[in-house]
């Protein structure tokens, strides 16, 4: 159990204001808004962005890295691209001082807070794995619905390549990535080892370098892509520069996760 540690004064920050303090080793951002104080871990759950840096409005901090907004008042995440709660410490005014007292991880977000990112990679390029099985059952799409209808009917091209990948869904945000704008290139070249098929090289991102969804994006895509008889191959590279930003989303995505 944790105690309350004294960190400011209660004047020390305006209102509305915002400071950084240590707690216990960790860093909190302390926020002032309405003659009350709030403080949350100094941490973007997208991508490890410093709240405290951020732009403070209303109840509302927004992460100064993507723009992800979180609730002051709660830790919950509010807007793309962040999708789960920061953790928020209790915060009682005392003895002209304001004294917050942390929270255990798993009391303050639930579980959902502690999914392990997986392994992807956050230094470039990475050549894709074996596409997963059965650990993406739960939500990937059906390959035989993958290349039904008109799709599967017109010659391979990139467009009809990035059609197919609007099958691939982000697991937390049920948005394709096309419409994320996780899609930087698609390439197309005529299989060396089967006369009439291609190799297709898909140039994919991730909202952040430790996406946990990552392993499944990638087996998603090649399994869609592949399920085409004219594809021989597909290659999926991971690719962090640039580095995705919201507004390469869609008005179709943007509209879908309600934000803007
Ligand atoms: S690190 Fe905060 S929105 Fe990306």
């Amino acid at each position: 159990m944790h105690e309350f540690q004294r960190v400011i004064d209660v004047g020390e920050v305006p209102d509305p204001g915002k400071t950084l303090v240590e707690v216990e080793g960790e860093m909190v951002a302390v926020f002032h808004v309405d003659g009350q104080f709030y403080a949350l871990d100094d941490v973007c759950t997208h991508d490890g962005g410093p709240l405290a840096d951020g732009e403070l409005r209303d109840h509302k901090i927004a992460c100064p890295r993507h723009g992800a907004k979180f609730d002051i008042r709660t830790g919950a995440a509010l807007t793309m691209p962040a999708v789960r709660p920061t953790r928020s410490h209790e915060v009682k005014v005392e003895a002209g001082g304001v004294w917050v007292r942390l929270r255990d991880a798993a009391a303050a977000t639930g579980p959902a807070a502690h999914a392990a990112p997986a392994a992807t990679s956050g230094t470039g390029v990475v050549a894709a794995g074996p596409a997963p099985t059965a650990a993406a059952g739960a939500t990937a799409p059906a390959a035989s619905g993958a290349v039904e209808g008109s799709l599967a009917s017109l010659p391979l091209s990139e467009e009809v390549v990035r059609e197919m990948l609007k099958d691939v869904k982000d697991p937390e945000l049920f948005v394709n990535v096309v419409d994320l704008g996780l899609i930087y290139g698609v390439t197309l070249a005529d299989a060396a080892e089967a006369a009439g098929k291609k190799h297709v090289a898909i140039d994919m991102t991730m909202t952040s370098p430790a996406c946990p969804a990552g392993p499944q994006l990638i087996g998603d895509a090649k399994r869609v892509v592949g399920a085409r008889p004219d594809v021989s191959a597909v290659e999926v590279r991971i690719v962090m520069d640039p580095p995705w930003t919201p507004d390469r989303m869609t008005e179709a995505a943007r509209d879908q996760l309600g934000i803007f």
